[in-house]
């Protein structure tokens, strides 16, 4: 006869796989997941996880954005998204805007327990029951914005979530791109993909060829710059779709990780 205690392992095991093969059959619908990460706060990383969404959607393929920055998920500010997703028999379906699926961390913010929810290895848990509970149906891509540095909660996400490869982002500044190393390195040491560096802030202000340089020295592919714009001014619509040059960079940008998913033995649609 099981003791309780014994019981109650056998049951928490059994959770545990259940979640595990829910979280593999959903992503299993999905082609290619698309990290984007930085080294520190502020460099882009939600503005290229939006633009880069809204590009592919706008070539054709069905894609979806998750927002898994845990301290400020913003993807729903700059997506411009006020409904909250939809529940049906325990499964979020995903609000939709400007052709892209998008799940956010910033949907279940209202909850009174939230700081606690966020921290530790509860993160992971709460990161699990998120993958499990998305219904994204069949995905050509998935962008996923994550939080910056080296800390607890980036990691965790990567370890949790399999990933075909990261987009890092990085300024022209030398300063950034040591933090973009200490990230570059990080990914390698779980054995993950870096599909290249991707230089934002590009111009007179701050300079370029940070991120080529930044490429070069890590020996991983450079996708191109991004130049400083005030057009992201206008928060009315994915910059992308509203500015002709943006868009060319961000058609640009997704070319080349197209390419290097392609050299990483990736399926891209
Ligand atoms: N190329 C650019 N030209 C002008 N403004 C930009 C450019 N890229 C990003 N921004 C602006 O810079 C601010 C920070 O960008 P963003 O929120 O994408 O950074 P982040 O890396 O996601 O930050 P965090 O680490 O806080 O999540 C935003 O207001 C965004 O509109
Ligand atoms: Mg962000």
């Amino acid at each position: 006869m099981p003791t309780p205690q014994e019981t109650a392992r056998l049951e928490q095991i059994k959770r545990t796989w259940q979640q595990k093969r829910q979280i593999t059959e959903r992503l299993d619908k999905i082609k290619t997941k698309i990290g984007v990460y930085s080294g520190k706060g502020g460099v882009g990383k939600t503005t290229v996880a939006v633009n880069l969404a809204v590009t592919l959607a706008a070539q054709g393929n069905t894609v979806g954005l998750l927002d898994v920055d845990i301290d400020c998920p913003n993807v729903t500010k700059v997506m411009g998204i006020t409904d909250k997703p939809d529940y049906v028999d325990n499964q979020i379906i995903p609000s939709e805007k400007w052709g892209v699926k998008v799940v956010s961390m910033a949907f279940f913010q209202e909850k009174e327990d939230e700081a606690i929810i966020w921290r530790g290895p509860m993160i992971h848990n709460a990161i699990n029951q998120f993958l499990q509970a998305t219904d994204w149906q069949e995905l050509d891509y998935l962008v996923v914005d994550l939080p910056p540095g080296t800390s607890d909660s980036p990691l965790t996400i990567m370890q949790g979530l399999p990933m075909d490869g990261f987009v890092v982002v990085s300024t022209p500044q030398d300063l950034a791109n040591l933090d973009a190393k200490r990230c570059i390195n990080m990914i390698r040491k779980l054995n993950l993909n870096v599909l290249g560096v991707v230089e934002n802030y590009t111009g007179e202000v701050f300079g370029h060829g940070g991120g080529k340089n930044l490429a070069k020295e890590t020996d991983v592919p450079f996708l191109g710059d991004l130049a400083l714009r005030s057009a992201y001014r206008d928060s009315s619509k994915p910059t992308a779709l509203l500015d002709k040059s943006v868009g060319e960079e961000f058609t640009a940008l997704s070319e080349a990780i197209k390419k290097s998913l392609k050299e990483f033995g990736c399926q891209a649609a």
